[in-house]
């Protein structure tokens, strides 16, 4: 594909690097710059590493690769290489601080948006429809999730505001639904700004089976917990049992007993967990548990792509559950619009063709499966992506949380984590054979 058979790419790809420019000022100006440079949890970057790493992973790929420019300050490379200095060592590299990180991303920012007026966008992988001006904006919104999540971990006063989901709701008529077993098409070829490991698109076959109409609850989660979910082995991958006895886990992150009822922080906001959201902030473990419980299991990553993209009546992949045009707020909870997944049943005009919902937005579905490449994957631009984290310690969620911006979530997009982590957006819906 060239620029001619996309019009308005160039401003598509300008939009996107200012959404992403304004979503991380929001972020890093509502703290203090004691904020920004303090470790809020061993787990993260401080904020600041997270801003002028945004800038630098831009001024190598955009300035760098694109357009062959020399670094701007070549020392600082390395203190922003996330494979250098494992997360919780950030804190006392001698990093910018936060008004050079400021002036750097900004810096960089003018330059690129000279460069995106006057480059070719095709005559090669990296320009072909303006992938890595494509990327770079996905990058930093995947960035700017995960200072969202620095934001979750910090303790104090709230600093962040946004209104109520006040989301389209119809109660679901079903509790699950069955997909027909047979092939379809998994990932993609044609999505001109999906990463390496969303391709190639490729044929898969499944058998039947039945799968969760929408996330499984805070409601239906407590039960778990009253039945004594937490105490007993025979619900847990032995790992896993592990972590919740050495850390006395009993609960999802950030809740806690209070006078007979589930409490919640929620951005410095402690509150009482709803019944009908999504269940947020459990592990890959805790998610298996829940489905062993409940005799159920969690869905492999092929049967959660099936069930939001696999159309029965034309066999064909869908872009989105809902078909093939871009999210807007009647189909899903994206972007940070609120600080919260919406409930359960919400957004029935997300539903896919057979009726499952919001499998994309609220948040971020831990599937069965490890993260693995695709037949015929090939790495690009950059190992580092994707391919050094392939194997068997990660495990993949699926349909993005609240906190993904619409250009960094498609009906193809693949994220991974280890299957221990809790402080990420992350929820589940469950499965189970025919
Ligand atoms: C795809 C979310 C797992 O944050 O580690 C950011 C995205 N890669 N910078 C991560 C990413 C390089 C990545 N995840
Ligand atoms: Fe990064």
């Amino acid at each position: 594909m060239t620029t001619e058979s996309h019009p308005g790419l160039r401003e598509r790809a300008a939009a996107a690097l200012a959404a992403a420019r304004a979503r991380t000022a929001a972020l890093t100006d509502a703290v203090t710059d004691q904020d920004l440079t303090a470790q809020h949890s061993p787990l993260m970057s401080p904020l600041v590493w997270d801003l002028a790493h945004i800038g630098n992973q831009e001024e190598l790929w955009l300035l760098g690769r694109v357009a062959g420019r020399e670094s701007m300050h070549p020392e600082i490379n390395p203190l922003y290489d996330a494979f250098e200095h494992p997360r919780s060592e950030r804190p006392k590299l001698p990093l910018l601080g936060p008004a050079e990180a400021r002036r750097y991303a900004a810096e960089v920012r003018g330059r690129v948006f000279d460069l995106l007026e006057r480059t070719p966008l095709e005559g090669s992988a990296l320009l072909d429809d303006g992938f890595a001006f494509g990327m770079i904006a996905q990058h930093e919104q995947q960035h700017d999730e995960t200072m969202l999540i620095t934001h979750q971990l910090r303790r104090g006063e709230p600093v962040l505001t946004a209104p109520e989901p006040d989301a389209p709701y119809e109660a679901p008529l079903v509790a699950e639904v069955l997909v027909p077993g047979g092939p379809f098409t998994m990932g993609t070829s044609a999505e001109p700004w999906s990463l390496d490991n969303e391709r190639p698109a490729h044929t898969r076959d499944t058998a039947p089976f039945w799968i969760d109409t929408v996330p499984v609850t805070n409601a239906a989660y407590q039960a778990f917990i009253a039945d004594g979910g937490y105490r007993e082995p025979r619900w847990w991958a032995a790992p896993g049992w592990a972590q919740i006895r050495e850390h006395g886990i009993g609960a999802p992150l950030f809740w806690r007993r209070e006078g007979g009822q589930w409490l919640r922080r929620r951005f410095g906001v402690t509150e009482p967990v709803p019944d009908d959201e999504p269940v947020l902030h459990v592990s890959w473990y805790e998610a298996d548990a829940y489905a062993r419980w409940a005799g159920r299991r969690l869905p492999t990553e092929a049967e959660w792509e099936k069930a939001a993209r696999h159309d029965p009546a034309t066999g064909r992949s869908r872009r989105y559950p809902w078909g093939d045009a871009d999210p807007d707020p009647v189909h899903a909870n994206l972007g940070q619009r609120h600080l919260r997944p919406a409930r359960a049943g919400s957004y029935p005009a997300g539903a896919s063709p057979l009726g499952v919902r919001q499998l994309i937005g609220d948040v971020w579905e831990w599937t069965a499966s490890d993260f693995l490449p695709y037949p015929g994957f090939r790495a690009f631009p950059y190992r580092e992506y994707s391919e050094v984290f392939f194997g068997p310690e990660h495990k993949v969620l699926r349909g993005g949380s609240f906190a993904v911006d619409p250009v960094a979530c498609r009906g193809t997009f693949r994220n991974w984590d280890l299957p221990v982590r809790r402080q990420i957006f992350s929820g589940f819906r469950t499965a189970r054979d025919v």
